[in-house]
């Protein structure tokens, strides 16, 4: 069953966000800032990841969601195209068995059918080795767009169920490719950009937002407990009043 809706419920709103999102913005940048090529920013961004994914672990949060490469990132310089599929594939090489040690399971979500057939097979391996795992869930976003995912979660509903005449949020959610994943709770952008940019636009309807000017390589623990920070002061409402919630969190 897929997980509550944020526009159909109240979810609850932990302390600890549950699931937090980023778009990791900035590694070209951080990198040109230095005099260093830029693919060096995105050898740099991994390090960041690496950090990030154990201090999430750490802060006992269940769920992080990396925006790595969107549909439209293709149009970038071929050579950094390369350089970026190369590192995907390195890291799946390096990094997947100590993921594997350490409880975290390994989703890689968006259209798969472009990355060559080895990454594909990385790709599945990583997530048939890592999948009963349950510390953190780690999902990758590669060649992903939020208008491509709802496209395609409509597209494969209507051939599975033809006859359909309408569709509700329940008929499209296990359809959706963050089916396995909560709403995020925690939505963070490093880079100084203030924009969604085609990431998550269906899951991301009640989630906190928040931006920073760090470049992404530089983003580290203290960085994430900045962000939490900022989150645990939000009233999250979903839509309600503050006294509305308040009753419902009451009878609950
Ligand atoms: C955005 O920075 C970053 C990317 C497009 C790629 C992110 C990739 C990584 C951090 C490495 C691989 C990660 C995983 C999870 C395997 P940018 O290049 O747009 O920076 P800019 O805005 O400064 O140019």
């Amino acid at each position: 069953m897929s997980p509550p809706s944020s526009t159909q419920q109240i979810p609850d709103a932990p302390l600890v966000p549950q699931h937090v999102a980023v778009i990791m913005d900035g590694n070209g940048r951080w990198a040109t800032a230095r005099y260093l090529p830029r693919v060096t920013g995105h050898v740099k961004g991994v390090d960041a990841v690496r950090n990030v994914v154990r201090a999430c672990a750490e802060r006992g949060i269940g769920y992080l969601t990396l925006f790595a490469f969107s549909s439209e990132n293709w149009r970038r310089p071929a050579d950094e195209v390369s350089t970026l599929m190369r590192l995907f594939s390195t890291v799946l090489e390096r990094e997947v068995g100590k993921m594997h040690a350490n409880g975290i399971r390994v989703k890689v979500v968006g259209d798969l059918t472009r990355f060559d057939a080895r990454l594909q097979e990385q790709i599945r391996e990583a997530e048939e080795k890592t999948a009963a795992n349950r510390v953190l869930t780690l999902t990758i976003c590669a060649n992903y767009g939020g208008r491509w995912d709802i496209l395609q979660a409509t597209n494969r509903l209507l051939a599975d169920r033809p006859g359909l005449a309408s569709v509700t949020e329940a008929d499209l959610a296990p359809y959706l490719c963050m089916a396995h994943a909560p709403e995020p709770d925690l939505f963070i952008r490093t880079g100084g950009e203030q924009r969604i940019s085609n990431f998550l636009l269906w899951q991301l309807a009640y989630t906190e937002l928040y931006f920073t000017d760090t470049f992404w390589p530089d983003f580290d623990a203290a960085a994430l407990d900045d962000a939490i920070l900022s989150y645990q002061k939000r009233e999250r409402r979903f839509g309600r009043t503050s006294a509305q919630l308040v009753e419902v969190r009451k009878a609950s």
